[in-house]
């Protein structure tokens, strides 16, 4: 039976539909709200307001539920492949082995990038954070390869090009930021191995593959692959709106994912616990200054929009570091500050009257660590993890006939309505100010 909500507004009362999600979640339809009443919600951070329909993601943040197509995030973490989960997320179903072996295929044919590319790269300063950098080039790709606007309808090769290149380019800008000689990918390397090869391989240090840290890497991937409307999706989505070109949007997706309120915040755990370290401070002191509202001090790696318990992600991160930093012989003082810091917090009144758990930056970094990758790529690694996410969510959007160009209201604040005053007339400077 439909279900509706009624509002009463101006004397006026108003039934709105409710919509109601395969899992159970209500949402109130307001888009006949304005014309109906003149009003508009108000909702900064939109923490109350869904931007659309979606089969790709679902998320209980209560309960700590996460399900890319409805397969639990720790079965896909155990059991699947960072390239078998991309696919999943953009075809809607796992892939037969024919189709695996396919899309291998066509990732190694998309794994070299034009050789041009590298003058961009050598030309940025080199002291440049690698997201502006990856930013940057994404945007670029569409310039040196000016057949993708044909391409952009046949929607498989943008999504094989972008998930293969971008981990080209990021192993590249990090070789040519070292002054190291680059790296070509190999057909003979699987997606995350070819990785780690481009990033450490070199001609005097040929890099031996460990098992352990490719199916790390996998893992890593897998949990950072989507996570239904998040800010930097959002922004991908916003950009897609408009109709600009996919590549613009991801570049886009970057930069959002680039602050520390999101996913450079596995960079910034990482120099907290560092400071830490260093400082030998008291964790309880850490963690009194991060409750201390007048300060700006957060603790990086807590909290989240979404769950309000420990995030699903942040416990398999939690127990694959626990796996491979004793096997790879790494004992890293930080992973035991990060537990103890989470022991003193999730004890804390206010970290638990306030919801606030790990989330899956907490561990990451220690992850990313143990692996060897520099930490000012940790966002471009939760770039290239969340890429399969970005691409399937703005694809489901494009095809989405409900939805229009992102253009949200406002309640206005400013002035009432003035007139212009000429210069002349206006208040004389202060003597101070007219000395130009
Ligand atoms: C990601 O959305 C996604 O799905 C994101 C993501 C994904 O996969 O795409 O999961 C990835 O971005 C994870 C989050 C990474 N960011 C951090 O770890 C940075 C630290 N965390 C926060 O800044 C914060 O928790 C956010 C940004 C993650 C969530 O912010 P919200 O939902 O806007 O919550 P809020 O800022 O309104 O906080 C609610 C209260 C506030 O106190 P009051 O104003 O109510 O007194 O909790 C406090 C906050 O001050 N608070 C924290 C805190 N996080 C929230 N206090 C101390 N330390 C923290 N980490």
């Amino acid at each position: 039976m439909k279900e509706y909500a009624k509002l009463i507004i101006g004397g006026k009362e108003l039934k709105l539909p409710v919509i109601t999600g395969t899992e159970g979640e209500k949402g109130i339809d307001i888009r006949s709200l304005r014309q109906e009443t003149g009003y508009i919600t108000y909702d900064p951070g939109f923490g109350n307001t869904g931007s659309c329909k979606s089969k790709i993601t679902f998320m209980d943040g209560e309960k700590g539920i996460l399900r890319h197509r409805g397969i639990p995030i720790e079965q896909l973490a155990e059991k699947s492949s960072f390239v078998e989960t991309s696919f999943l997320l953009m075809n809607g179903h796992l892939p037969t082995q024919k189709e695996l072996t396919r899309t291998s295929i066509m990732l190694n044919d998309q794994s070299m990038v034009h050789e041009d590319m590298q003058f961009f790269f050598q030309n940025f300063p080199r002291l440049s954070h690698p997201m502006g950098i990856l930013s940057a080039m994404v945007n670029a790709l569409r310039s040196f390869y000016p057949e993708l606007i044909e391409t952009e309808r046949d929607f498989e090769k943008v999504f094989i090009r972008l998930l293969s290149k971008i981990r080209t380019m990021a192993a590249m800008s990090y070789k040519i930021s070292k002054g190291h000689k680059v790296i070509y990918p190999r057909t003979d390397y699987t997606y995350c191995a070819n990785f780690l090869n481009m990033m450490f391989d070199s001609p005097v240090n040929p890099y031996q593959l460990d098992r352990d840290i490719v199916k790390a890497l996998n893992t890593f991937w897998i949990l950072h692959a989507d996570h239904e409307q998040n800010c930097s999706t959002s922004a991908v989505k916003t950009v897609g709106s408009s109709r600009a070109n996919v590549y613009a949007s991801i570049s886009a997706g970057i930069a959002a994912l680039w602050g520390p309120l999101h996913g450079g915040a596995n960079q910034a755990v990482i120099e907290m616990l560092t400071a830490i370290h260093k400082k030998g401070g008291s964790i309880e002191d850490v963690v009194e200054k991060a409750k201390n509202r007048r300060s700006s001090f957060r603790l990086m790696g807590f909290g989240h929009r979404v769950y309000k318990t420990y995030d699903p992600r942040a416990k398999i991160m939690k127990k694959v570091c626990d796996k491979i930093l004793p096997k790879l012989k790494i004992d890293d003082p930080l992973l035991d500050i990060a537990k103890q810091l989470e022991e003193v917090a999730l004890s804390d009144q206010f970290f638990i009257n306030k919801n606030l758990y790990p989330n899956v930056d907490f561990y990451s970094g220690i992850l990313l660590r143990a692996m060897g990758i520099p930490t000012k790529m940790f966002p471009v690694m939760f770039a290239i993890g969340r890429l399969p996410g970005w691409l399937a969510q703005w694809k489901e959007n494009m095809d989405d006939r409900a939805q229009k160009i992102t253009r949200p209201r406002q309640i206005y604040m400013g002035e009432n309505e003035t007139t212009y005053i000429p210069i002349a007339k206006r208040e004389s400077d202060s003597a101070d100010e007219s000395d130009y």
